[in-house]
């Protein structure tokens, strides 16, 4: 790993706190003897020393405070910028003796930790003084949301290209930086038997969702801009479904990987009417506490249409996918937090354990969970012991934590694969586009969010939808974790 300055434009606001300092101090422990100093940028004044002690608090918790006091007083800086484009001449400056001082070869990071609305001014104030390449490597780190519809992500995108090449861009998805998703590539592509059996003939549906127990508590205006349409669908759930359906790629280099996240983007059917349900979570209980509907929250307006659940059936005019549903589910106020992929199989073409035994019978299911519990899980049918012909479903299991022990959290992960430069698992400004461009007819035209009460999946109507699909995981269970 080269030595490098991480520069992060909102050095102390919440994401810096509390993923990317302890994601780098982390990267820097793992990684063994390299050099990482970290640079944070505001426009608040503050003195080094307090950022220093700021950072030390964000990465205590990793290494014990003496430690993180030492790390941060040899490695955390702190500069001040003003609004976009002003001050930028001191900041370059700063930089050039950063690097001096601590005999960096001049390699920069730069992460947009900002508000969205600031990300154009930063973008434009580095390219003004020349920050956009340097002695060394310069790359550029944008957090989502990436645009807010289709034309302001190509706004964006075509902004942030007048100064940095595509080559230098990490769009961050945090989620892809998940074990389990990585996995998926090794899982799909490394295992004849799953690769053999990931198509049409073998796969009945496949279901993604991302559940969140939480609501909007304190972030209400925000979010009553974007609602989950935007939040969750067009990023997090979409990115999972390319990786699960993407083609086998030519081989395993960053952009052959993201054409064919591309092409399953092109492949989607325009999202039907009847195949969108929007939800919003009224008052309920959620782990036996009560708690208020969203149209309470003081900073929603009253008559607030934006969905805080979306439950989706998208359809691939693919040749692998043909006739196979991808379910998308997600919402604020579920009863628990999952985030999982649920793949079932086909059922046997024949019943050869007569009428009787139908019920028992189950389509095999490949269930991925990517929180709370990064792992999976293989449920096959096996014949409970006795005479009698009883048949239940069971789990091959498998839990990272307990194969591996401590895994890296996904920032640290993506941060290491910044350094290392290698734009795998970051989204290239097409895959983006593509995305914005399949939402955005629902975007302009979007039902009306039916009701669900917090604590519940989602409004009955996505129930509805779901049970469309012949899996005995998804539409009497909810949870889709079924117990044989
Ligand atoms: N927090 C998360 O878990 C999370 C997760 C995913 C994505 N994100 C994204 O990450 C970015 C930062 O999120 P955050 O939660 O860390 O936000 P935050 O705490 O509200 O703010 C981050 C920092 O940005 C600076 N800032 C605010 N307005 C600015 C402006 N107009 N121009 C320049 N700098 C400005 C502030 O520092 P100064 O006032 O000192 O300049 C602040 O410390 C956002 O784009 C967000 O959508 C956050």
């Amino acid at each position: 790993m080269d030595a490098h300055l991480f520069v992060i434009f909102g050095g102390s606001g919440d994401l810096a706190k509390r993923k990317l300092l302890p994601a780098l101090a982390g990267m820097v422990r793992h990684a063994g003897d390299v050099s990482c100093h970290v640079l944070g940028v505001g426009r608040t004044p503050m003195e080094e020393s307090e950022y220093q002690d700021l950072a030390a608090r964000s990465v205590a918790g990793l290494m014990g405070q003496p430690e993180a006091a030492n790390w941060a007083k040899a490695n955390v800086h702190y500069a001040t910028t003003d609004e976009a484009g002003s001050g930028f001449e001191g900041l370059a400056e700063r930089i050039v003796t950063i690097e001096q001082a601590n005999s960096l070869p001049g390699n920069r990071v730069f992460y947009l930790a900002i508000p969205p609305k600031a990300f154009e001014g930063v973008v434009e104030g580095l390219g003004s003084v020349g920050l956009n390449s340097g002695p060394g490597w310069t790359r550029l780190v944008v957090e989502k949301p990436i645009g807010h519809d289709l034309a302001s992500a190509v706004e964006l995108n075509t902004n942030i290209h007048k100064v940095f090449d595509e080559s230098q861009i990490y769009r961050i998805d945090h989620y892809l930086g998940k074990e389990t998703v990585q996995n998926l590539l090794v899982f799909r592509f490394a295992n004849h038997l799953f690769e053999s059996t990931w198509n049409r003939d073998r796969i009945a549906l496949v279901e993604i969702t991302v559940a969140e127990d939480l609501g909007v508590e304190g972030r209400a205006g925000y979010y009553d801009q974007t609602g989950a349409l935007r939040d969750m669908i067009q990023n997090h759930l979409t990115q999972l479904m390319t990786l699960i359906a993407m083609e086998p790629p030519v081989d395993f280099s960053a952009d052959a990987i993201r054409d064919e996240k591309v092409k399953v983007l092109r492949s989607i059917q325009a999202i039907r009417r009847d195949d969108v349900v929007f939800g919003q979570y009224g008052p309920g209980a959620v782990d036996g506490e009560s708690v208020p509907g969203y149209l309470e929250d003081p900073d929603v307006p009253v008559d607030s249409n934006t969905p805080t659940a979306v439950v989706m059936r998208l359809r691939l005019n693919s040749w692998r996918w043909q006739g196979v549903p991808f379910y998308l589910r997600t919402g604020k106020r579920f009863p628990e937090r999952l985030t999982q992929i649920a793949v079932t199989y086909r059922e046997p073409p024949v019943a050869l354990f007569g009428i009787q035994h139908r019920d028992m019978l189950k389509p095999d299911v490949l269930r991925l969970e990517l929180q709370p519990n990064e792992g999976f899980e293989l449920y096959f049918d096996v014949k409970v012991p006795g005479n009698r012909l009883d048949i239940v479903s069971i789990p091959f299991h498998f839990s990272y934590d307990e194969a591996f022990g401590r895994i890296p959290e996904a920032y640290e992960t993506l941060l290491a694969d910044i350094v290392e430069g290698d734009q795998t698992l970051f989204v290239r400004a097409d895959e983006v586009e593509a995305a914005w461009r399949l939402y955005q007819p629902i975007l302009d035209d979007p039902p009306r969010s039916l009701p669900y009460g917090a604590g519940e999946w989602g409004p009955d109507e996505g129930d509805a939808l779901l049970a469309h699909a012949e899996s005995w995981f998804m539409p009497n269970s909810r949870v889709h974790r079924p117990h044989p």
